[in-house]
């Protein structure tokens, strides 16, 4: 679905809310792990922290879980904030990879989707891209999920443009 234009990048319509760009894990020492987490948060997030936001009640359904719609529309987003850096321009969505959601996200969490660029082609920019919640008053992070998505540089005309080098 075509979507609108944020930050130099294109996303889905419903990719829009509560999302706060970061640049750098650094600026954030207390969200690393903690040491009273189970085995899966004791492994520490890849790539650099992108987009952190609140998950609000809009976003959940009756019993309080998030839609894992909106997880991947973050995950989506930071994508984009990323790789329009990268292309230093406008870029799209072109493809998702296979996600598996591990753990849920409920009402008050904080997710922070963390980015990594693992390749980039000669129009297009693959990332592998981490989401985790940090549970409400918790310091803990939880990996939710991670997923490969795959953006593509446009031109002022919509068409595939050339990465540019760094
Ligand atoms: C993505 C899009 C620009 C690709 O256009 P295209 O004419 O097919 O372009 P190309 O075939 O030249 O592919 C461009 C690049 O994308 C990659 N690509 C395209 N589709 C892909 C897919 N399904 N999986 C992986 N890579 C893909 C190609 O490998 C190529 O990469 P490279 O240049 O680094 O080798 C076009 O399909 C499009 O606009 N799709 C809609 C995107 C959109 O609206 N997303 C938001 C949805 S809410």
């Amino acid at each position: 679905m075509p979507g609108r234009s944020v930050s130099g990048h294109q996303v889905c319509r419903d990719c829009r809310q509560y999302q706060t760009r970061l640049t750098s894990r650094a600026a954030y020492p207390t969200m690393e792990p903690d040491n009273n987490m189970t085995d899966t948060a004791k492994s520490v997030p890849a790539g650099e922290l992108t987009l952190r936001t609140l998950a609000m009640p809009a976003d959940a359904n009756p019993a309080g879980d998030i839609f894992g719609g909106w997880v991947m529309a973050q995950m989506d987003l930071a994508s984009g904030i990323r790789a329009a850096e990268r292309a230093h321009g406008r870029v799209v969505t072109a493809a998702v990879k296979e996600m598996a959601f591990e753990l849920p996200v409920k009402i008050g969490d904080t997710l922070n989707i963390y980015t990594q660029i693992a390749k980039v082609g000669r129009t297009s920019i693959t990332l592998t891209v981490e989401a985790w919640a940090q549970r409400a008053r918790h310091r803990a992070l939880e990996k939710v999920t991670a997923g490969t998505f795959i953006m593509v540089a446009l031109d002022e005309d919509g068409k595939p443009k050339p990465v540019p080098g760094e």
